[in-house]
């Protein structure tokens, strides 16, 4: 039986200042399928899936939405989710003192009687009851905050689907789960698309598009460009779709000269962050060379970022061990003399470390590199704009202006500001730390030959990424962490997948 369409949208137009994020789109979704939503950075997903959602509300755009077939009008969100549309953001929305019940029933708490006093019991037995439902396995007396976000995230889909929602937006749901809360998650997509929850899912991660979507739906530009079964459906044909042109090499990679190190870390740990007496990084001993990318592997928990960010002297009295930079010990105390060092460092939470969002893309480009424009305390408005000017469109940073406030563009390309950043620091030693999550598959061949051309210029290149075929394809060397050690070196051509995994998960070779 074909299934029946149970939202549409018709021309829909919005803008916003100095841009239009959505150009027309005409959009189709049916009784319970998933369909992928897919486009490069800034196309316009967020932004429709927000237009269906309520947070932009009727008359903030034009265009029709029709709900089986009759035309609707959400002002609020609220209009939405009564309708039964939930939307799962990427930044979870959830109270992290209050417990997991607490979170799926606020402000509809049971009460005893009509006494207006919660039902404790009741409250957490309907949560219970839910959780069971969608077999997630988590203590409804939980606190959120003691939660992984994979939990968390689990705790926003029990609480969409506790107002009955017949349409669940998942808006770049992976980003920061693990292997195995992926997995959990689809198992979860697919037990309620057989209920016939209709799913929309974003992603730049291909893989699980073509994993766990029925039908893939491609903006470009804030237009539909085409829409197809994914069965029948190449990686070639979606990229090309995507982008506008065929990529044939996702890595580019290219090999120069490595010289002598640059980097020496020695006997190096990190203590954990509130277990005293726990480390999360143990007796790590690397170094990185001059024109080398050195990839790091390591499973969520590894100590991965914990590594990086402290050579970056964001925790000085909770690390300890050597560092070394052009074969001179330091002694790095704040993230403001690893900079004077020569040391950048892409975070992984731009949100948090990465970038001022308050303040305009140029501001934040020239953030941390402010000393090498100004003489005596008074920047050289001229210099700064051409290195505005100059990393902007080597990144191709989609932004209606330098003055844009950085918060309001989209995720992929606050990413590609926060590299700006430490490109215009002129680094060294540059250390990234999943410098392509969230990025479309354009930008990161983009930010693949900016890796190159820092390399040409002899700079060492420190990538953590979770994404094991970007590791393979762009490192010389790739280094395996495990329960905050480093536990494997593999050369170029060396290792395979299987090979990292192995290690990353606890493997060892006997030695
Ligand atoms: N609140 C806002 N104010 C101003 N401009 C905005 C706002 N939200 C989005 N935009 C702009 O609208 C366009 C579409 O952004 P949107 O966030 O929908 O893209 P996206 O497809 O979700 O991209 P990504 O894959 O990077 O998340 C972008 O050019 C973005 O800068
Ligand atoms: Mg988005």
């Amino acid at each position: 039986m074909e299934n029946e369409i149970i939202l549409e949208t018709k021309n829909i137009i919005k803008d916003f200042p100095g841009v239009r994020a959505l150009d027309n789109v005409s959009f189709y979704l049916k009784e319970g399928e998933v369909l992928g939503l897919v486009g490069e950075n800034g196309a316009g997903k967020s932004t429709l899936m927000k237009i269906l959602s309520g947070a932009y509300p009727f008359p903030s755009y034009s265009g029709e939405i029709f709900w089986k077939g009759k035309k609707c009008e959400f002002s609020r969100p609220k209009d939405s989710e009564e309708t039964g549309i939930a939307i799962i953001y990427q930044e979870l929305n959830l109270i992290p003192k209050l417990t997991v019940a607490e979170n799926i029933f606020l402000g509809r708490e049971p009460t005893v009687g009509k006494t207006g006093i919660i039902s404790w019991k009741r409250l957490f037995n309907q949560a219970k009851e839910l959780l069971n439902l969608l077999n997630i396995s988590i203590a409804p007396d939980e606190n959120i905050e003691n939660l992984s976000i994979g939990k968390q995230q689990m705790v926003e889909i029990a609480k969409a689907l506790s107002y009955d929602a017949r349409i669940l937006i998942l808006d770049e749901p992976t980003s920061a789960l693990t292997d195995h809360e992926i997995e959990s998650l689809f198992k979860m997509i697919n037990s309620l698309r057989e209920r016939g929850v209709s799913m929309v899912y974003i992603s730049h991660k291909l893989d699980e598009i073509f994993e766990i979507t029925d039908r893939v739906t491609v903006l470009r530009d804030g237009k539909t460009v085409g829409s197809k079964l994914t069965a029948e459906l190449t990686r070639q044909e979606l990229i090309a779709k995507m982008v506008g042109r065929d990529i044939k090499d996702m890595y580019p990679k290219q090999t120069v000269q490595i010289n002598e190190a640059v980097l020496e870390v020695k006997d190096f740990f990190v203590n954990h962050p509130f277990l005293l007496g726990e480390k999360v990084v143990r007796e790590v001993n690397f170094q990185a060379r001059k024109g080398e990318v050195l990839g790091i592997y390591g499973l969520m928990g590894s100590g991965r970022s914990e590594l990086l960010t402290a050579i970056f002297g964001s925790f000085p009295a909770d690390s300890a061990g050597e560092v070394c930079i052009e074969g001179k010990r330091t002694d790095i105390r704040s993230t403001h003399q690893a900079i004077d060092y020569g040391l950048g460092l892409v975070t992984e939470d731009r949100k948090l470390f990465g970038l001022v969002l308050g303040m305009g893309v140029g501001e934040n480009v020239t953030l941390s590199s402010l000393e090498k424009l100004s003489w005596y305390q008074i920047i050289r408005k001229q210099q700064e704009h051409e290195v505005i000017e100059k990393y902007t469109q080597s990144l191709k940073i989609k932004t209606p202006s330098s003055e844009t406030t950085v918060g309001t563009l989209s995720g992929g390309n606050q990413q590609k500001v926060v590299i700006a950043k430490w490109l215009a620091t002129d680094p060294k030693i540059l250390l990234l730390d999943e410098p392509t999550r969230g990025v479309d598959v354009g930008a990161k061949v983009e930010i693949y030959q900016i890796i190159n051309g820092l390399t040409k210029k002899g700079v060492a290149v420190v990538m953590v990424s979770s994404d094991l075929p970007e590791i393979l394809g762009m490192s010389d060397r790739i280094l395996v962490m495990h329960e905050g050690r480093m536990v494997k070196e593999f050369l170029k051509g060396e290792s395979t997948q299987e090979k990292i995994m192995f290690y990353a998960t606890g493997g060892n070779d006997g030695s």
